[in-house]
Formats: structure tokens, sequence, C-alpha cells
């Protein structure tokens, strides 16, 4: 049986000092807050939507799961998975790493296998997933996803005349388009070719909302490898997942993804468990301030250890990291970087010597840790 997170996990599990750990305290402190487990808050919202979609609409009973540890084994995030092994995601770039061999789980499909093995065939998997990445609007290393897999056997697909396969397909595809149709009404869909190691073949489900079209899950076929492994032979199943942050700012007008942290009263209590038609009104907006950082980057520099440590000093305060200058000096060869950095509270206003202060820590600690010199 998967192991239930522990309700106090220690700051020494997560943050040790193995060379391969990447993991801030910033990052530490989001454990265990599980915002998927809160009815009231929009990502519980929207976890109870998907929930009642499959519980009514759906003919067959799927199991959940929303307690599962985000820590978890390389192998369960990748291998199990069949991610291969020069994989970009695999980096300590991109994953957080607590050890070689654990992670910070990146996807809930790292939990595919394990529950397969239990001998599940239908089940949604909700949980709080962990990526390096850069720093904006859309983006937070901390965010929700959901997974779906539902396993058919022989029984199931010979009455239809298809192959189990094409019957998994047709099933995915019916299933999906209906639970968009809960979550945003009636709306214009298409399909579009993906790629996943898990699944093949693999699909985006768009949907056209507010004048453009928005990508709203990936899915497809699950990989006969991993259903043979873990389940045994000859059945066929379908796997999707989908990110709840995504489908919230969408259907709720949340305008920053920062905005699921916070404590202030002002957002939480515009929603309410069960309500899926609240239309978020912001309470105010405060002035962003704005700080350029400059260096000569080496060979090892990256944008999201960059985004790493702005986000360890300023934490929420730090609302966008954007490249604005890259020069590479035509007779040295080296590249300088300019990087603006937003700074805005989405709670009050900032002072001037606040930012200032984070700024100073920013400067310092790039020129020390990031091996880059500054200009
Ligand atoms: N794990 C994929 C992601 O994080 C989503 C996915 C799940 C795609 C299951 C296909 C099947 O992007």
């Amino acid at each position: 049986c998967a192991a239930a997170a522990p309700s106090v996990l220690s700051r020494a599990d997560v943050i040790t000092d193995h060379p391969f750990n990447n993991i801030t305290d910033t990052i530490f402190q989001k454990i265990g807050v599980n915002l998927h487990q809160q009815p009231g808050h929009p990502i519980g919202i929207i976890k109870g939507a998907i929930h009642d979609y499959f519980d009514s609409h759906h003919p067959t009973t799927f199991t959940k799961f929303d307690d599962l540890a985000p820590i978890v084994a390389a192998t369960a995030n990748f291998d199990e998975v069949l991610v291969p092994a020069d994989h970009v995601s695999r980096s300590p770039n991109d994953t957080y790493y607590v050890a070689p061999e654990t992670v910070l789980r990146c996807h809930t499909s790292a939990h595919q296998a394990e529950i397969l093995r239990q001998g599940e065939r239908a089940f949604l998997v909700t949980g709080d997933v962990y990526r390096r990445d850069s720093i904006d609007a859309t983006h937070y290393p901390v965010f929700h996803q959901m997974e779906g897999v539902r396993v058919f056997g022989p029984q199931d697909w010979q009455a239809s005349g298809m192959e189990g396969a094409q019957y998994a397909e047709v099933e995915l595809k019916r299933t999906l388009e209906g639970l968009a149709q809960h979550l945003f009404g009636e709306v214009e869909m298409r399909w579009i070719d993906a790629y996943f190691p898990f699944t093949e073949p693999s699909f985006e489900l768009e949907i056209f909302f507010k004048g453009q079209w928005l990508e709203v899950l990936g899915c497809g076929v699950m990989q006969q490898q991993i259903l043979d492994k873990n389940l045994g032979p000859g059945q066929k199943a379908w796997a999707f997942g989908l990110g709840l942050e995504r489908l919230a700012m969408v259907l709720f007008d949340i305008p920053d993804i920062r905005l699921f942290w916070t404590s202030d009263q002002r957002f939480l209590g515009q929603f309410k468990a069960g309500n899926m038609t609240t239309k978020f009104k912001s309470y105010s907006k405060y002035p962003p301030c704005y700080k350029d950082v400059a260096f000569w980057i080496s060979d090892a520099f990256t944008e999201n250890n960059l985004c790493e440590v702005v986000r360890d000093i300023a934490g929420d305060l730090a609302e966008e990291v954007k490249l604005i200058d890259d020069f590479t000096h035509p007779k040295t060869g080296r590249t300088s970087h300019c990087y603006r950095i937003a700074y805005r509270s989405m709670e009050r206003s900032l002072t001037d010597d606040e930012v200032n202060a984070l700024q100073e820590e920013v400067r310092s600690t790039v020129a020390t840790k990031l091996n880059v010199e500054l200009r």
C-alpha cells in the first residue's frame, strides 16, 4: 500500500548536505500544505468538480488517492514510466532531488506503476508536484496535478468489435471530452498529437475559451510495457494528467499563480466548496518595483538556478524574472545577461528599503552561489 504523507516531515529528511540535494527552504515549506485537500480552496474545488464528473458520468468507480507522499523514488518518477535515461526532466536543473535516488515528484504519473501493482483498474491521483522553473504569473515551483488511469480487459472491447488499443483510445477521448464539457460548458475542442514516454499514441486536448485555444490536459494509451509489468498481460489502459492551477486560473479568472498560496481572506473568502461559478475580483493591485541585475555568465549558469536564488530570498514577492539583455562580447567571447526582477506583493505596498535589501541579497548570492561576475 502506498505510504500516506507523514503529517510532519522534518527539514533534515528533505534538505540534506548531499551534493545532489537542491531543495531550498522555500520548497520545503510547501510540502504537506496540500491545497488540494482543502475543499473551499480553488484547487480543492476543481478537484471536487472532476471527482463529481467521474462519480456521476462514468460507469466505472474510480478509486481516489490524494494523500500520497510527494517524495518518491527517482525510479518511480522516471524509470517506471519509461522516461529515457537522457531526458531533460531528469536533470537537477529541472527536478528537485533529495538524493540521487529520491526526488520530489515532478508529475503524478510517478504513482501509475505502484497503484497498478496494487491491482487498481480505475483510479484518480491528486497531489502536489514540484519543478524547478522560471518565475512569472503562470509558473510556480509547486503546483497540483490529477492523474487518471483506466484499465480494460478483453471483455470490455470484444463486444465493441474494436481492437483493445482502439477501444481504449475511443473511450479515453469520450471520457475527457465529457470532462471538459463538465468544467467549461459547451466549448469547441480539438485533439493535438503529443509525445509522452508513457503513452502511445499521446494527445493533448485543447478547448477554445475566451477567444483562444487552451491546452487542458495530456493523455494517451498507456505503454503496454507498463501494464504488462505491473498488472499482467492482455490488458489495455488509458491515462491522463492535468494541472489544477491552470484550470482554476482560467475558470475563476485568477491572474497570478502565487495567489493560490496566500492566506489573505480577501482571496480565500471569495471561494466556496462546490461553487464553480466564482469569478475572482482583484482586491487591489499594489505597484510592482523593478530591479535589474547584470552579470557575465559561466558555462554552468542556468536561468532556473537564478530563479531558485530569487525565490529563496524574495519568496512570493518575486513576481517575474525576465531576461532583458543577452550580449556576447565580440573579442572576449564572454556572455553577459541582464535580468529584470519584478517585486510585488499581492497583499500590500512594498517599501523602497525592503526591495533594495532583497535586491542586494540577490546580487550577493548570485555572485557567490552561481559563479557569475556581476557587472
Ligand atoms: N505526466 C504528464 C505531464 O506531467 C501528463 C500525462 C499523464 C500525460 C498521463 C499522459 C498521460 O505533463
